[in-house]
């Protein structure tokens, strides 16, 4: 990183102190402030890290004016129209596109890594069957440091890889292995003659009855393209709420699988990863195009908690690349899926309106990532209470890409933010008055 410098100066004292202005390759630039309480003795003030860049990563470049997402310096379009979901998690954990044999092996270790601890099983069977499956997933994935007990040294790289591939290999079991339980039915393993994707439609609807593989059923090539294309969409986004959860965890030192744990529950929230079954909640409340002014009403009324659920961005001031991907997609999945989904309808036209509304307008409110997948995963029978299951999925190959950045990077340090008090002055202990 090239530098500047920044001067602040304390007009009520007349202190003032430099601080290096720090450039990335590309994008915003940076004032270093960890030395500011030491010169100056102040913090920075930022809830919800507006301002705040919390460290560097070569990941992913997101530019929220242009609407621009790279992955490793690639184009998400790109991307999403040439490469499969693992090929893609490749790139984001390995800085690099595996070549033929690279990719061939990472492919394979992912298929030596599925199987889950059969004593899992019981595990899963504890939870009661109309658990919601990302509380399950919290469970789960946190309990994997107490299946898996060996490669835990995060000194040692190999362990740390070994840990990325075992929770990206696990995920998709994991979260099929959850909805199996939900309704019941019995578990199915991850199978070696199948990929990623097809695995995982596989260990969701496969049914023991069946003499064979229903391609035409559940494992169709149209449902896998949308699945890779929606694990490649939803894979990594910069310092999201969820990833920065990853990475404060880890700063503690604390094992991968709990911090990826704490991950999943970060994402779960309706603001966040659990936007996309908001979002098919509300299309299902507002039932008709009629209806859609009385909606965008709420919205934009202050004293209605009601958000446009899939709408804004805390970056994005223009479109989110991935929502115009998603909604073309949606177009050519419904296409050939047979029943076409009102909701996709609702949805079009619910944009439409609200990109013609001046409050949307003037906010920069433009749909996101989690406007339009709920359509294309309904349309794959994909249960909407396991939408954010999915976005779990295909955000560990960024949140594990993430860890194996901060854990390499030398001279880490816990994270600890400060504070503006606002409590009470110091004052002596007196028992209450009766
Ligand atoms: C994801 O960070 C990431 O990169 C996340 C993500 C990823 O890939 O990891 O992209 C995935 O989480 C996408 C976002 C999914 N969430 C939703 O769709 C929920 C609905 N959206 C909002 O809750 C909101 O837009 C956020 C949470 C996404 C962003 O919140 P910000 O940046 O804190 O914005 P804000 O709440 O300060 O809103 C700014 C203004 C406010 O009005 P004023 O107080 O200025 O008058 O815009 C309004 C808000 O009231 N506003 C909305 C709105 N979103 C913002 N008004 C109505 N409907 C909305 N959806």
């Amino acid at each position: 990183m090239t530098q500047d410098t920044f001067t602040i100066r304390d007009n009520s004292t007349g202190k003032e102190a430099d601080f290096p202005l720090r450039r990335g390759t590309i994008g915003t630039s940076v004032i270093d402030v960890s030395t500011l309480n030491k010169q100056m003795g102040l913090f920075t003030f930022d809830p919800g890290f507006v301002s705040t860049a919390s460290c560097k990563s070569a990941i992913t470049y997101i530019d929220g004016e242009k609407g621009v997402l790279l992955y490793r310096g690639y184009p998400i379009d790109q991307l999403a129209e040439n490469c499969s979901f693992l090929e893609v998690a490749y790139l984001l954990m390995n800085g690099e596109l595996g070549n033929k044999a690279e990719q061939a092996e990472f492919e394979h270790e992912i298929g030596q890594h599925a199987m889950l601890h059969e004593a899992m099983r019981s595990f899963i069977d504890g939870f009661h069957y109309d658990a919601h499956p990302m509380a399950m997933m919290v469970g789960i994935v946190g309990s994997l440091s107490a299946f898996y007990h060996s490669e835990l040294n995060m000194d040692d790289p190999e362990h740390r890889r070994i840990s990325a591939m075992r929770m990206l290999a696990k995920m998709p079991v994991i979260a099929a292995a959850c909805h199996r339980h939900s309704i019941g039915y019995p578990f199915v393993y991850p199978r070696a003659d199948l990929s990623y994707c097809e695995n995982f439609l596989n260990m969701m609807f496969s049914l023991p009855s069946q003499k064979y593989i229903d391609k035409d059923n559940y494992i169709s090539p149209v449902a896998v393209k949308a699945l890779n294309l929606l694990f490649i969409l939803h894979a990594d986004h910069e310092q999201n709420a969820s990833t920065s959860t990853v990475r404060l965890a880890s700063s503690t030192g604390a094992n991968p699988y709990a911090c990826i744990a704490a991950g999943i529950g970060a994402l779960w929230g309706p603001a966040h990863g659990g936007a996309n079954e908001a979002v098919l909640s509300m299309l299902e409340e507002i039932g008709s195009v009629d209806r859609i002014p009385e909606y965008i009403a709420k919205a934009k009324d202050k004293n209605d908690p009601f958000r446009l659920m899939g709408f804004g961005h805390r970056v994005y001031k223009n479109f989110d690349p991935r929502a115009t991907i998603i909604r073309k997609a949606c177009y050519e999945v419904l296409e050939q899926i047979p029943g076409n989904d009102p909701l996709f309808d609702l949805a079009l036209a619910l944009e439409e309106y609200a990109l013609k509304d001046a409050y949307f307008v003037e906010k920069k409110l433009y749909p996101n990532v989690d406007f339009y997948s709920g359509i294309i995963y309904k349309a794959l029978n994909i249960p909407v209470d396991m939408f954010t299951v999915m976005f779990t999925i295909a955000r560990t190959s960024g949140w594990v890409s993430h860890w194996l950045e901060m854990m390499a990077e030398p001279g880490q340090r816990i994270g600890r933010p400060r504070q503006v008090y606002t409590g009470k002055e110091l004052r002596n202990f007196e028992p209450p008055k009766k």
